[in-house]
């Protein structure tokens, strides 16, 4: 269009027959066409920078929400999913923080996991890992923890769109060992942060494991097996059963799941993590702030309806306790005969 212009101012020119001298018409043919040069070069300046602002237009638009307030050295561990099957609407762009409670069994993380569950904020899924067909191989683990950090994974603990930390309670016999390096690669590039939770005194952890598995046929509670209750009345029934521990093989099973949880922290060591005992959060529920603090969620009091099953003196616990008195006596595991802590 700017061409046309120019060319009509052109021929107006020439067809207008000047009595002037030659040499200043050359001088007006030769300033026009400079006018319309710079008049063109404009436009297509224009043109390219209405171009490069609507390619950065564009840019914005697919650009992740970006709060003000997050540091660098936290960009890692923000994220803001995007589920498939439903819309986070006004929570879109609050930041979203991965977990995973590394944890062995009857180390309380049932109960720990039904305190993180009752934040508002806090959506911890259960130990989705003893479902076998999901931890046969990495991809099939990586499937699942990517379904599960996308929010598109229901369980009974699943939130509102304003979860702020999402995660899964995972035990170390559950593919967690196996998989080992394919997982902290994963945490890695992904920015989940771990919590572990064990047991100091792993004779506790014995008897409570014996209770478990001799409820699971006895079947105490009215002919159901229950591994946690909401009772004292239920607690009592459970504690009565006292098992008997075999002293020849308890020294060989405390070194292998002490060497376990060593191996375990070894490996997980790079990723961001807590590490937390359960007879700690029991005799100073402050710990709780400090879970909160790591999952970076607002500060609020947690609650759970579980009761402990197992109360009162070591000894009272199991029916051959000389027997075990004497067999921890001068070893490495002697401590776990003393009272840790009194409910
Ligand atoms: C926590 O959840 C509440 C209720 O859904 C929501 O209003 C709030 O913004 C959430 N907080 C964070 C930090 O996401
Ligand atoms: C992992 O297991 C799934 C399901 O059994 C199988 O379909 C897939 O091929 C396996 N992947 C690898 C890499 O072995
Ligand atoms: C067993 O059932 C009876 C009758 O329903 C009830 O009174 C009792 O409290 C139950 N006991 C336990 C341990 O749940
Ligand atoms: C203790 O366990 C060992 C090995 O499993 C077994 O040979 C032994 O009979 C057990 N002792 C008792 C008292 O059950």
């Amino acid at each position: 269009m700017a061409e046309d212009l120019c060319l009509f101012n052109k021929d107006s020119l020439i067809l207008k027959p000047p009595k002037k001298s030659i040499l200043l018409l050359r001088m007006v043919v030769l300033i026009f066409s400079m006018v319309c040069g710079v008049y063109i070069f404009s436009v297509c300046l224009r043109q390219i920078s209405v171009q490069s602002t609507g390619q950065l237009f564009s840019v914005q638009v697919v650009r992740p929400c970006e709060p003000p307030n997050v540091e660098p050295s936290e960009k890692p561990f923000v994220h803001y999913p995007k589920p498939k099957t439903f819309s986070r609407a006004e929570c879109t762009c609050h930041p979203v923080r991965y977990f995973a409670i590394l944890s062995t069994q009857r180390s309380g993380s049932g109960w720990f996991e039904t305190l993180l569950n009752s934040h508002i904020n806090i959506s911890s899924n259960g130990e989705i890992f003893s479902v076998k067909p999901r931890r046969t191989n990495a991809s099939t683990i990586v499937e699942t923890l990517d379904k599960l950090y996308n929010l598109d994974f229901f369980t009974s603990a699943s939130k509102n769109e304003c979860t702020a930390a999402v995660g899964l309670k995972w035990m170390l016999n559950q593919g967690l060992m196996q998989h080992h390096e394919e997982i902290v690669e994963y945490f890695k590039s992904r920015g989940v942060s771990i919590i572990f939770l064990f047991r100091r005194n792993l004779l506790r952890r014995m008897i409570s494991i014996l209770a478990n598995s001799y409820d699971q046929n006895a079947k105490l509670l009215n002919g159901t097996h229950k591994s946690h209750v909401h009772s004292h009345h239920e607690a009592e029934i459970l504690a009565r059963y006292k098992p008997t521990i075999n002293a020849t093989t308890l020294i060989p099973n405390l070194r292998q799941v002490d060497e376990m949880v060593t191996k375990a922290l070894e490996y997980f060591k790079s990723i961001r993590h807590i590490l937390l005992y359960y007879e700690d959060i029991i005799k100073n529920p402050s710990k709780l702030r400090e879970v909160q603090d790591f999952l970076r969620v607002p500060q609020m009091d947690l609650n759970s309806r579980q009761v402990k099953i197992h109360k009162g003196s070591l000894s009272s616990q199991v029916e051959n306790w000389v027997e075990i008195e004497k067999a921890l006596k001068g070893s490495p595991y002697e401590s776990f005969l003393q009272e840790d802590y009194k409910m």
